[in-house]
């Protein structure tokens, strides 16, 4: 039973509850008047159920009463040592900020909870957002300088959560590097702190803002999991605090290294938003609730954006040896294939023949394309695809007449190294004049070339971030303008171009966060396309991300690692996302086309399904010889399941499959793939689908096929 309202509130007790269809959250105004954390977890009802914050003691001298308070949103004052959600140095110094409740406003689903220093005009808004029908909720704060003087904020959080206090959690999180994303890591949660962040200006290959905390007990189906993402594509920072009281807190926001915001009289810094969410079915059950958020309340359009499209895109065939004919080569044979999006790459602009040159000078290069753009977009329309186009607005090669003309563009501290990494130098977005003129050259590429899609590309992390003309005291706010620009530029143009669509790349997967995630349709989670380790970064990147924006392309063997994969492999891994080809077709065989043709015309048919259905990760390429996911549709009347074998051992059969999510009592037609079923009945029961299993014939290595079920 749920409360009719999400947000109640109790005026004897000064108790807040909020309360999702999976979840509840409390927290209440404490005596002393510090807003305190109360409960976390499964949905509650009866706010009366709930008490006023307890009076703490001082258990010694060294152990204040402060150390034992869950604090919503402590400032750095007073007797308190854990990681602050907010610390200050005023102009005279002083640093002690002790904030608390001065009033609150309930508007439907949004709570704001007013804070004040106890001595002075040092603002601060808690931002509360429920969303019921998702089991999750939105934190943020608003800083706001009431003083007559300017101090500059030093850390600025999201949020503080609190668990249940105990002991025996875990944290999951996910770390990588490139060409190796979304790598897992399970450990048990001990005294003391747990650093996920970056320091790289983006949000980075090396952990992705996001986590998962179980009890100890919970499994992919079954169990308490806690979990949190961060939406900020700048240096983020979450923290993981087993304090010596058993209390586990986690605080996320503004990564405080480096960091240094000056606020003058009146001004306001806003953190950025930090979801979370609870839910008693597991981890799979926690990723299911985030895909659908995402997919509903996160990217452009929601619920009404469209399936994404099944992409061809020249990078893997052509590198930078782009040109008109080549590319109208490559799109004849890709819209044969049934191709919907054709995306030309890097290397159409400028003096880019490779990666030393050219970058920052977004104009058509003449040798390649001496009629311009516009007979190639010509092309591919007419063959009936859209035309998409590589982007990497951000940054800047030495050798390009943008740097010739604007040297002080880019990020640098005077007389110091500038620090090439791919040859390229990052452009300060921070700055008004290089925001303006990194819109404008999109925003006239949009426009002439009337561009339905661009891969926007960042490949490089920042060094050297300086910003000499900022003045002094000011430089660092580059860490949160640069971001804040960013998302500018895309608001603005998806604003002036409503067909517009963009997919963040950084070198495979360094920008991917719920930040990003609000501007752009899908991502590239990985330059690695070798579908054996792709398998393993697409089951993790769907811990957090929904497969709906995970481009997925079949590309040509022998391939990273030396391995080489059959097609249909290749094929059935990328099928489990937002498809797309980037293979070169030029190389290709009649057979490639042939099985090409026949899997792209097959993902149409199960796209639906694969884009915006639930998914269970049925079985793991890191525990079995076989991956099996399993995607059921919203209306639970298809499920689409993925088995891919990669290494048959002793003559076994592949493990049998237990679907799940479907209706016990419905009848469903089964069709495998090239008949790898050892099941022959057309039809079966979801009772016998879900408790019996289905034996897929799969052998030797990279051995795969999917089975479709159709609800009768
Ligand atoms: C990055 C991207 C690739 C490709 C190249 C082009 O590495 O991740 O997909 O676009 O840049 O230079």
């Amino acid at each position: 039973m749920l409360p009719a309202q999400p947000i109640q509130y109790s005026e004897s007790r000064k108790v807040f509850l909020l309360t999702t269809r999976d979840s509840s959250y409390a927290f209440g105004v404490a005596a002393d008047g510090a807003p305190r954390h109360l409960y976390w977890g499964a949905p509650l009802w009866r706010i009366d159920d709930l008490p006023a914050p307890a009076p703490r003691h001082d258990i010694s001298s060294f152990d204040p009463r402060q150390m034992l308070e869950n604090e919503e949103f402590p400032g750095w004052g007073g007797p308190r040592y854990y990681e602050p959600a907010l610390k200050i140095t005023r102009q005279d110094g002083n640093r002690d900020l002790v904030l608390h409740y001065v009033s609150h406003r309930i508007d439907g689903n949004n709570l704001e909870v007013a804070l004040k220093d106890i001595r002075d005009d040092v603002e601060v808004t808690l931002h509360y957002r429920v969303y019921p029908d998702y089991g999750i909720l939105r934190r943020s704060a608003t800083i706001r300088n009431g003083l007559a003087q300017p101090f500059t904020i030093e850390s600025a959080q999201s949020a503080a959560w609190y668990l249940p206090p105990g002991d025996g959690y875990q944290l999951t999180y996910l770390s990588g590097r490139w060409v190796a994303e979304q790598q897992i890591n399970h450990e048990p949660i001990h005294e003391g702190e747990k650093v996920l962040e970056s320091r790289k200006g983006h949000t980075s290959h090396n952990f992705n803002p996001w986590f998962a905390i179980d009890d100890g007990n919970a499994s992919e189906e079954h169990g308490r999991v806690w979990f949190g993402a961060l939406a900020w594509s700048g240096n983020w920072r979450i923290t993981v605090e087993q304090t010596p009281y058993q209390q586990v807190r986690v605080t996320g926001g503004f990564n405080s290294f480096d960091f240094a915001y000056p606020l003058q009289p009146g001004e306001s810094l806003e953190t950025p938003a930090f979801y979370a969410g609870f839910t008693g079915g597991g981890f799979g059950a926690a990723s299911r609730l985030l895909h659908c958020f995402e997919r509903e309340q996160i990217l452009p359009g929601g619920a009404q954006s469209r399936l994404r499209p099944v992409l061809y895109n020249s990078w893997e065939a052509t590198t930078f040896h782009v040109d008109e004919a080549g590319q109208m080569a490559l799109a004849d044979k890709a819209a044969r294939l049934g191709a919907e999006l054709f995306v030309m790459d890097d290397g159409w602009f400028g003096a880019r023949s490779n990666d030393h040159a050219g970058l920052g000078d977004w104009y058509v290069n003449p040798q390649k394309f001496p009629r311009g753009l516009k007979p190639l977009i010509d092309h591919v329309n007419g063959l009936g695809m859209d035309f998409g186009l590589w982007v990497e607005p951000e940054m800047v090669n030495p050798n390009s007449d943008l740097y010739r003309n604007h040297p002080d563009w880019v990020l640098h501290f005077p007389g110091r190294p500038e620090s090439e990494l791919r040859n390229q130098l990052v452009l300060n977005l921070a700055r008004p004049d290089v925001k303006e003129y990194i819109f404008g050259v999109l925003d006239k590429l949009a426009t002439d070339d009337h561009i339905r899609y661009f891969k926007w590309d960042m490949n490089r992390s920042f060094s050297e971030p300086g910003w000499p003309e900022a003045g002094p005291g000011n430089e660092r706010k580059l860490w949160v303008d640069y971001v804040r620009n960013l998302y500018d530029i895309m608001d603005r143009l998806r604003a002036r171009h409503p067909r517009l669509e963009i997919e963040s790349c950084s070198g495979g997967g360094g920008r991917v966060d719920l930040g990003i995630l609000q501007r752009v349709d899908e991502v590239w989670p990985s330059d690695n396309t070798e579908a054996f380790d792709r398998l393993r970064i697409q089951e993790r990147f769907t811990e957090a991300y929904t497969p709906k924006i995970m481009s997925a392309w079949v590309t040509d063997v022998p391939n990273m690692n030396g391995r080489s994969t059959p097609l249909e492999f290749r094929f059935l891994t990328a099928m489990q996302g937002a498809l797309g080809i980037g293979a070169n077709l030029n190389k290709w065989t009649e057979q490639d086309f042939a099985t090409a043709t026949r899997l792209i015309a097959l993902y149409k048919r199960i796209r639906p399904t694969v884009q915006t259905g639930d998914l269970y990760r049925l079985a793991s390429p890191r525990t079995a010889d076989t991956t099996v996911n399993e995607y059921v549709s919203p209306d639970a009347k298809q499920a689409v399941i993925f088995a891919l074998r990669h290494s048959q051992q002793y003559n076994t059969a592949a493990p049998a499959i237990f679907p799940r999510g479907l209706d016990e009592r419905a009848m469903y037609g089964v069709e495998a793939l090239d008949g790898k079923l050892a099941e022959k009945q057309p039809q079966l029961s979801g009772a016998y689908l879900m408790h019996a299993g289905l034996n897929v014939l799969l052998r030797g290595d990279y051995d795969a096929t999917a089975i479709i079920l159709d609800r009768q």
